[in-house]
């Protein structure tokens, strides 16, 4: 059985996530997507909670797709789970950089998990997660960039400013 992970932060989950999991989904028998605990960001827009409904909400139609989440070593998990494939989508030569260097380094931990990188649909390029948070900050319109699973608990987030 071919596991595959999906990582990454998902606050919010946005319309190019759900493109890449969906398109994953296909290439994987089982799909995890795992949203990263990460204990340096204590300023995040949605809760880990919040964000893993939302992620479950979204994938619902998707029978080999799961949601969890994480904390620590990505290559860590990645060995409990007993995965052979992590899934990053690509939008730009700017993505490329990080992710070419992450790659790198997952690659020295464990040589045997392979990095497939999707290429983001054109649509959904330029979508970032940043983008929306920074929407929902000066209150513009983000609803067209997110699941409506994701619009339905972001809208209800309350802003200083
Ligand atoms: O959605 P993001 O923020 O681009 O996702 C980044 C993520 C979660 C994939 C990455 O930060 C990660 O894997 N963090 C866990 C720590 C780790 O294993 N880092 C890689 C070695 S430097």
């Amino acid at each position: 059985m071919k596991i595959g992970i999906y990582p990454g932060s998902f606050d919010p989950m946005t319309k190019g996530h759900l493109d890449i999991i969906e398109r994953a989904a296909c290439l994987v028998d089982r799909l995890i997507v795992a949203v990263l605990i990460n204990p340096n960001k204590k300023n995040g827009l949605l809760s880990i909670p919040d964000r893993v409904a939302i992620l479950e909400e979204a994938t619902a139609h998707l029978a080999n797709v799961e949601v969890d989440c994480f904390q620590g070593l990505l290559m860590e998990y990645a060995k409990l789970k007993e995965a052979q494939v992590l899934i990053r989508g690509l939008r730009s030569t700017s993505d490329f950089e990080m992710e070419y260097n992450m790659a790198q380094i997952n690659k020295k931990l464990s040589p045997s998990l392979e990095t497939i990188f999707l290429m983001t649909a054109p649509e959904y390029a330029y979508i970032s997660s940043s983008s929306v948070r920074e929407l929902v900050y000066f209150k513009g319109d983000y609803e067209w960039m997110i699941p409506k699973a994701a619009f339905n608990k972001v809208k209800n987030i309350q802003v200083e400013g």
